[in-house]
């Protein structure tokens, strides 16, 4: 009964992650991947270089064809393939305390090895998440006119009033010798930076979207839209894929609900299961086995007889 129930569901539950991983890795027709093609064809042997050389042009330009009509808003996202920020040494490079108030702003024992400056003066926000803020940025336009790129609304709420203080500004941020990703205002507290906090709801996935912002305008269908990307986030070191997605729903993405449906069904799930097992328990209880019918209790000395 139990292995038939845990068989069940697994072929059940199964489907649905592979499903959700394909979906998420094919790049759709709202898709595009832009990684290699925005690498001048020069550079493809040596991608790295183009990448890390400040005399490059980051700048290219994509179109797209909205396939049907979208209506407002539409979501912009980009994902990440093989970005690993589940990794334990990356998510442990945060502090939840110094993200939350200005007295904790000397706290970064957990941040190392992105914590103090080489003049030992605290950096906020510290540690590998923040310092890895994604850089890329898209500008949209139709027949060139460019379309406003909203930021309003695309992080939690609750991360906005209990996570990120709005007396937290940032310090010394990217200002180290190597630069992992985006500088921040620092005129701006941290309550504000939005891609901030929807970079540093770190994914559970090494394949994962957030989002970047909203078109809040319908777009028609066959419409051309003209996309101008700044390509700088350094993906090409560990072989990550960049693409950008274009949805009309929030179907997941900045808030990442789709790991809290799958652990709550999961929980419910197991929960069911376990109130069945104890029901038909006390409905209907297995009689215990008899210890006399063991072999040593049959035969005390059998067990030992070693001779
Ligand atoms: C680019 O980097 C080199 C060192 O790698 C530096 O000498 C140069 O000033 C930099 N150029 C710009 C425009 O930042
Ligand atoms: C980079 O290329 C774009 C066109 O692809 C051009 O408009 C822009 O001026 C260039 N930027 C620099 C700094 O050369
Ligand atoms: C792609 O865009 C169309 C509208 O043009 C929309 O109906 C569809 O849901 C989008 N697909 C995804 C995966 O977001
Ligand atoms: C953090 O440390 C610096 C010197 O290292 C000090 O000036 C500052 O007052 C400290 N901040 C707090 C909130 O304790
Ligand atoms: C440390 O260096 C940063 C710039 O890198 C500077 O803003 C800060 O004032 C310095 N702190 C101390 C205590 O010298
Ligand atoms: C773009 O221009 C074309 C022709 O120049 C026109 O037919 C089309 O309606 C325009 N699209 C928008 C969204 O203005
Ligand atoms: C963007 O991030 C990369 C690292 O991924 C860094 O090398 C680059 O200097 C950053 N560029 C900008 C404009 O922030
Ligand atoms: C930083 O933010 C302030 C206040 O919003 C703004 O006036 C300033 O232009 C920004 N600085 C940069 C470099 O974007």
């Amino acid at each position: 009964m139990g292995h038939f129930i845990i068989h069940l569901c697994w072929h059940y539950l199964h489907p649905y992650w592979s499903c959700f991983l394909v979906c998420i890795r094919t790049c759709g027709r709202n898709c595009t991947r832009y990684d290699t093609d925005c690498v001048p064809a020069s550079y493809r042997n040596d991608m790295l270089a183009y990448i890390q050389s400040n005399e490059t042009n980051k700048t290219c330009t994509r179109t797209f064809l909205v396939p049907k009509q979208m209506k407002s808003p539409v979501y912009i996202y980009y994902q990440l393939d093989n970005f690993y920020q589940n990794h334990r040494r990356y998510v442990k490079g945060r502090s939840d305390k110094q993200l939350r108030s200005r007295a904790s702003e000397n706290d970064t024992s957990s941040c190392d090895p992105e914590d103090v400056t080489s003049n030992k003066s605290a950096i906020v926000p510290c540690g590998l998440i923040a310092w890895s803020l994604f850089n890329d940025t898209y500008g949209f336009s139709v027949n060139n006119t460019l379309l406003g790129v909203s930021k309003k609304n695309i992080a939690w709420k609750s991360d906005q009033q209990h996570k990120f203080g709005s007396d937290v500004y940032p310090k010394n941020f990217q200002s180290g010798g190597l630069i992992g990703g985006a500088k921040l205002n620092s005129s701006i507290p941290l309550s504000q930076q939005v891609d901030l906090i929807v970079w540093m709801r770190t994914a559970a996935l090494p394949t994962f979207r957030k989002l970047y912002g909203k078109i809040e305008v319908d777009l028609e269908a066959n419409t051309e839209l003209t996309v101008v990307i700044e390509n700088n986030y350094n993906t090409y070191s560990f072989g990550g894929k960049k693409k950008l997605v274009l949805s009309t729903t929030s179907w997941i993405g900045g808030k990442n609900d789709f790991l809290g449906i799958a652990y709550i069904t999961l929980g419910g799930l197991s929960l069911f299961l376990a109130i069945s097992f104890l029901l038909i328990y006390i409905i209907k209880p297995r009689p215990l086995g008899d210890p006399t019918f063991l072999s040593w209790n049959r035969n005390p000395a059998g067990h030992f007889n070693f001779n």
